[in-house]
């Protein structure tokens, strides 16, 4: 399929903030899903994104078709790996929709994130992926990641001690 990659533009703004919200979504687990509402995901988004699109080194890359329609994102950045203390490139957002899936565009773009990483002279790049997210990782794995670490929560119940 042919596509071009170009930066996002403020412009894209809808878009950006639509496919985070879908994606962030999808990546939740149903009991964090049944805890919180749409609405306060969304402006918790709004708060990340203003944080995190401040730092220096972000990329958002949009996908488009030659008809100039947007059909996925991309969006890299510097990320400090708390265990190693060193800054790592990071994908924060890798989606494309659905109507475009298993076209070889989420491949695409994490190959120019790829590219990206080796010019800012990073030695790792990393992202982190819901454990449910099966379709993602399956892609992640083909293309070499390996999980490192992996982050456990528990929902606490009100009122109460589950484990003893
Ligand atoms: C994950 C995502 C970006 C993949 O994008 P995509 O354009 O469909 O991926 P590609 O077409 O490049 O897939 C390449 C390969 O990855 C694997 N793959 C991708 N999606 C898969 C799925 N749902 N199930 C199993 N394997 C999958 C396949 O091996 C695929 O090759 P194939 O189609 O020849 O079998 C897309 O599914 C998406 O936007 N998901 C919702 C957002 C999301 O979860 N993003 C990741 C956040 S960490």
């Amino acid at each position: 399929m042919e596509l071009r990659f170009r930066t996002a533009t403020r412009a894209d703004n809808g878009f950006f903030r639509e496919m985070e919200f879908e994606t962030t979504w999808f990546s939740l687990s149903s009991a964090d899903q049944a805890r919180l509402s749409e609405r306060k995901v969304r402006r918790a988004l709004d708060d990340t994104h203003e944080i995190l699109l401040a730092r220096p080194g972000n990329r958002v890359v949009i996908a488009e078709t030659p008809e100039g329609d947007p059909v996925g994102l991309l969006w890299y950045g510097v990320s400090r790996n708390l265990i190693s203390g060193e800054d790592e490139a990071w994908i924060y957002n890798l989606s494309v929709l659905p109507a475009f899936r298993r076209q070889g565009i989420g491949r695409r773009l994490l190959d120019h994130a790829e590219s990206l990483a080796r010019q800012d002279g990073h030695a790792v790049l990393g992202l982190m992926v819901s454990q449910h997210n099966v379709g993602a990782r399956q892609l992640y794995e083909e293309l070499g990641f390996e999980t490192t670490n992996l982050v456990m929560r528990r929902v606490l119940q009100p009122g109460g001690s589950e484990a003893s």
